[in-house]
């Protein structure tokens, strides 16, 4: 296999010197800003250096966004080349085409790293779903937001320095929002659902709400409750999908509690297995780094499908879903109020609500009290 690798940062360069291990597997050519970061003058600042080569059958991109890695995946399958990646951004937005190219140009799209970093999340659903189907997928899909809720836990740290650490520690993304904010993990939750239902979902139809807002009082307030904050990603199958991404106060001692750092904990419940869960690092360099080698090795030896053949689309629907919520507002709102089972100092626990109204409302809420910060009781 002769790789074009696409981008030399934290993930690029750990698949650069993972790749120099594997026997018939050599990066070739390195698309960057910098060409001199790269060594032996592979560096290239044109992808038609690496598009237009012959000899290069495999693009392994490591950049990230949406433009102009959409350009560069469309390029590389239409010419004929392979394509891995750990752009989760790029699979959740153009699954259906990039699909669709590969297969018209008889060609591997794999992106096992892009979701749960080093964990065999995509391949081991891939593996279940030849002998089973599987029902539900829920976890933690996103190191840095567990990285600074557990610190905030932990020693009571403020919000703003955990996230500068996490920065520092190569678990966040470029921009942290999509991670503080939970576009990242619902990406993860699009590209999931596709592998393990064969649905196609759209990313703006899963409701979202991150941890931007969650204060060390909070944390007091969910340790009183007897319960652990985390940001949770959660599906079922069914004709219409169930689907959604929020925090959730998960009682101490379920699993999911205990997850620590920037570790991710997925799991999904299929018919005949049951409950599979798997625990690893979900961020960082070589985790990440080690899921691209692997989709290589796979690709070498023939691995060609996009975890599940067929794919339909279809639509979220989360109003049969009930769930109490913990909310801290300084808004006053009547139907709050009116949904509320029990008062705390600063906050309210509601009874349990329609998850598709809940996030209605709460979104509305939000033009009153930017501050607001919600999660859902278990
Ligand atoms: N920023 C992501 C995370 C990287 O923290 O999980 C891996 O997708």
């Amino acid at each position: 296999m002769r790789i074009g690798l696409l981008g030399y940062g934290v993930v690029g360069a750990g698949v650069d010197h993972l790749a120099q291990r594997l026997e018939g597997v050599s990066v070739e050519k390195v698309l960057c800003l910098n060409v001199g970061d790269v060594p032996g003058g592979r560096g290239v600042a044109d992808i038609s250096a690496i598009i237009d080569d012959p000899e290069i059958d495999t693009v392994v991109e490591a950049m990230g966004g949406l433009h102009p890695a959409w350009e560069f995946a469309s390029g590389a399958l239409k010419a004929g080349k392979h394509y891995i990646t750990a752009n989760k951004a790029l699979v959740s937005a153009f699954l259906p085409e990039l699909v669709e190219l590969a297969k018209e140009n008889g060609v591997a799209l794999r992106c096992t790293a892009a979701v749960g970093g080093g964990i065999p999340w995509l391949v081991n659903i891939e593996r279940c779903r030849r002998v089973d189907s599987i029902r539900r997928i829920h976890g933690i899909f996103n190191g840095t937001t567990n990285f600074i809720l557990d610190a905030m836990h932990r020693d009571g740290a403020e919000f703003e320095r955990v996230l500068a650490q996490a920065q520092k520690l190569g678990y966040a993304e470029a921009d942290p929002s999509a991670d503080i904010d939970g576009d990242d993990v619902r990406r993860k939750l699009v590209i999931s659902t596709a592998a393990a239902f064969g649905k196609l979902i759209r990313e703006s139809d899963v409701p979202m709400f991150g941890i931007r807002t969650v204060t060390a009082q909070d944390v007091l307030n969910f340790k009183a409750l007897g319960k652990v904050c985390k940001l949770i990603a959660r599906a079922e199958s069914g004709e219409k999908i169930k689907a959604s991404v929020e925090p959730v106060l998960i009682p101490a001692g379920a699993p999911e509690s205990a997850v620590p750092e920037n570790f991710n904990l997925v799991t999904y419940e299929s018919e005949n297995a049951g409950v599979q869960s798997f625990f690893g690092q979900g961020a960082g360099r070589y985790p990440t780094a080690y899921n691209v080698v692997q989709d290589c090795l796979d690709v070498c030896g023939g691995k060609n499908d996009f975890y599940t053949k067929q794919y339909v689309a279809a639509e979220v629907d989360n109003r049969d879903v009930l769930r109490c919520y913990y909310v801290r507002t300084s808004a006053s709102d009547a139907w709050l109020q009116s949904v509320a089972a029990t008062q705390g100092d600063g906050y309210i626990v509601t009874r349990a609500v329609s998850q598709a109204d809940f996030h209605a409302h709460v979104r509305e809420l939000q033009s009153r009290d930017h501050r607001l910060f919600f999660a859902a009781v278990e």
